[in-house]
């Protein structure tokens, strides 16, 4: 079964691909290359014995959607493909709205057209603001705190409703906690362009010594070490928790939001700590002043996940952490 692929290239979107692959879809692969090295392809051809079928173009380019869903047995479709810096979302924000909800409601009004009605949606657990309790289930409030949240909201949204109005819709969100990791061949991992912002990369790159060292964004938190506590997931749990959604897109109907989490909070020094077991390498750090927006404790309950999508976290830290080196040591300058 074809199954279409936007931000397919992307760091979950690839990753993504090889758990379809293995599942037995066949990912169609629709990615517009703007934060994506088209040398992914090739890694994902060595690692699943399968080139797969590419097109570069923008998904708020109609015509060229059109195009694909007559030029393949599409039946349904992956959207990963956004802008997801958080600071530029503030700076940026009509970027953010156009590219991401604009093209989602451009791929979505193709689909209608084309008649294809299932759709798996890349959200993320910054729809839910601050956190009033934890562990964060879905029905927890939602409030983020920068647009880059607010447009992965909206196209909830927008699904829902899409939903409500055609009851032949089937859309599923699944909100990701913080991905991490790669595959463990070590061809496929996270691909940052510039300075990362999150945690891993940085950590990763400071270790290959491609940065000096890493600043600790506060330790002063009300955590058991003061430093924030976030719930870290394999990008291939991630993965395996979209196939899950694709295989319940053909049973369950409407609209349903999924947290991708594995339940368990571990804090930047946690990570340091065993960044360093698990590799002999210690990353030289300095504690600096907390980062605006940041919270203190974000854990998902992945309950919901495992009853209706049968879907569980099953790499625990140490296997993120070895497999992300793995990677960066492969490839210290990113492909
Ligand atoms: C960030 C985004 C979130 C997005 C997620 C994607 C913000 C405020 N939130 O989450 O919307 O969905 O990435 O993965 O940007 N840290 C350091 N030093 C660093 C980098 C991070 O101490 O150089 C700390 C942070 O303070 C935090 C933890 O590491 O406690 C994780 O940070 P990060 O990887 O950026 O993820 P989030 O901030 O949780």
């Amino acid at each position: 079964m074809d199954v279409l692929v936007t931000g397919g290239l992307g760091y979950v979107g690839s990753h993504t691909c090889i758990a379809l692959h293995q599942a037995g879809y066949r990912p169609v692969i629709y990615d517009n290359l703007s934060n994506a090295s088209i040398v992914v392809l090739d890694q994902l051809a060595k690692i699943c014995g399968k080139r797969f079928s590419f097109i570069q173009a923008d998904v708020g380019d109609a015509l060229a959607l059109r195009q694909c869903f007559t030029d393949f047995s599409i039946e349904a479709v992956l959207h990963f493909a956004a802008y997801k810096a958080v600071g530029e979302s503030t700076a940026q924000p009509l970027n953010y709205y156009q590219n991401n909800v604009c093209h989602s409601a451009t791929l979505m009004s193709e689909m209608q057209n084309a008649g294809v009605r299932r759709l798996v949606f890349s959200s993320s657990a910054t729809v839910y603001g601050v956190p009033q309790y934890l562990p964060i289930d879905e029905n927890h409030s939602k409030a983020p705190t920068n647009p880059y949240g607010w447009s992965k909201l909206m196209v909830e949204q927008i699904m829902r409703d899409q939903c409500s109005a055609n009851a032949d819709w089937l859309a599923i969100a699944l909100r990701y906690f913080n991905p991490v990791g790669a595959h463990p061949s070590g061809l496929l991992g996270e691909n940052p362009s510039g300075i990362p912002n999150n945690l891993m990369p940085y950590v990763t790159q400071t270790a290959t010594g491609h940065r000096e060292k890493l600043y600790i964004y506060g330790n002063d938190y009300d955590t058991p070490d003061g430093t924030g506590v976030r719930d870290y997931v394999h990008v291939m749990d991630l993965a395996e928790g979209h196939v899950q959604a694709v295989d319940r897109l053909f049973s369950e109907q409407g609209f349903h939001a999924f947290n991708l989490g594995t339940g368990n909070g571990a804090s930047v020094l946690d990570v340091l700590k065993e960044f360093e077991l698990v590799t002999g390498v210690s990353v030289p750090y300095s504690i600096t002043h907390r980062r605006p927006g940041d919270v203190a404790v974000s854990v998902a309950s992945p309950a919901l996940a495992r009853q209706v999508l049968e879907w569980h976290a099953q790499r625990d830290l140490k296997t993120m952490l070895g497999d992300s080196w793995r990677w960066q040591s492969n490839y210290p300058e990113g492909i």
